[in-house]
């Protein structure tokens, strides 16, 4: 049986490239495995939301998670900050960590590029936190999108730093991983390549979204003037709406509009309306379960407290092993 770690940041409600990049996954992977699933709450303090939103995103991914299929009996579930052991280690693998390879950190440049007001220690020092979340279970599988790949690679080298510092295998190194072939990155419906909350609200369609707002985003979704010639290689808005069709429609509906795009009799609204409409299809239940554990606050209370417990008497057990291995002994 392999140890499952994975977390997701609370900075909104979950979005169909969160589904598909990694709640997908965990649904499936608490079946065999020992999992944890997190809330990223220390994380999400990189973009400094005010006390209010902090706590009214984590339950919006606390209640996302449980509509999605999590079970708590299965998976602990729980909330970054309430396992402060994580913050110990991160404080350890800090000291190992060397400022060049952190700036080297893609996601690190692509904050200095768009936010260069507020590029703080916690950004650069990212990877390192995100490390500790999975090595203080030590675990063996991480099922992330495909935009994790470097963070996981970085979790790799602090994990093998810290076994060759002090001479023993004691963590072992975790994979990113996908029940699907490959890593996924759902692409956005304004033309961007990955599906995201920050960017753009348009650009993502949530779990919690009604029929009505998910109709208005797919039917304003970036298209095109059509393609001119046969076979005619397809711009980015438009391979982008032909992978979301991919993962929300049949096969025969992808292959149709796929044979109208090639053939140049494709009419992008009528395309546009068949994705909606499987769209809408697909997100329903989750909306609907979303709505219903919204209001039972004692049972969300319940899960939050068990996972809690769960995961610290992991995490208390690899950091007390830690202390012992560093030289924090005690007299
Ligand atoms: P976050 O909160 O940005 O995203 C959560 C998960 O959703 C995946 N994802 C996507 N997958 C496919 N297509 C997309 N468009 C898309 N957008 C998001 C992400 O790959 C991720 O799996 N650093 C992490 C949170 C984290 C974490 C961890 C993950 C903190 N500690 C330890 C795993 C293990 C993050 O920001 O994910």
């Amino acid at each position: 049986m392999s140890i499952v770690v994975s977390g997701i940041r609370p900075t909104g409600n979950l979005h169909l490239g969160n589904y598909f990049g990694a709640i997908k996954s965990f649904v499936r992977m608490q079946q065999e495995d020992q999992c944890f699933f997190f809330i990223a709450d220390y994380h999400s303090l990189t973009t400094h939301p005010t006390p209010g939103d902090l706590h009214g995103n984590v339950k919006n991914v606390l209640v996302e998670f449980l509509a999605s299929g999590l079970d708590p009996e299965k998976a602990t579930l729980y909330i970054q900050s309430d396992v402060p052991e994580v913050a110990e280690l991160y404080l350890m693998l800090n000291m190992n960590a060397y400022i060049g390879e952190l700036e080297r950190c893609t996601s690190f440049k692509e904050k200095i590029r768009t936010q260069p007001q507020n590029i703080n220690a916690g950004l650069l020092t990212y990877p390192t936190l995100m490390a500790s979340d999975i090595i203080i279970h030590k675990a063996h599988k991480v099922p992330v999108g495909k935009d994790q790949e470097q963070h996981l690679e970085m979790t790799r080298t602090f994990a093998n730093r810290f076994n060759r510092l002090y001479n023993i295998d004691y963590f072992p190194e975790p994979v990113a991983y996908s029940f699907e072939q490959n890593l996924v990155k759902i692409p956005g419906l304004d033309g961007s390549l990955k599906m995201s909350k920050s960017d753009n609200e348009n650009s993502a369609i949530f779990l919690a979204d009604t029929a009505e707002v998910i109709r208005k985003k797919v039917m304003r979704a970036v298209t095109d003037t059509g393609p001119a010639e046969i076979n005619q290689p397809k711009t980015q808005a438009i391979e982008n709406l032909f992978s979301l069709m991919n993962v929300l429609s049949s096969t025969e509906t992808y292959d149709h509009f796929n044979e109208l795009y090639n053939t140049c009799q494709i009419r992008y609204g009528d395309m546009k309306k068949q994705l909606s409409e499987d769209v809408v299809r697909f997100v329903e239940p989750f909306s609907e379960k979303i709505k219903e554990l919204h209001s039972n606050g004692d049972y969300l209370r319940k899960v939050i407290e068990m996972g809690a417990e769960k995961a610290r008497i992991s995490a208390r057990k690899t950091i007390s092993e830690v202390r012992e291995i560093i030289g924090f002994k005690s007299f």
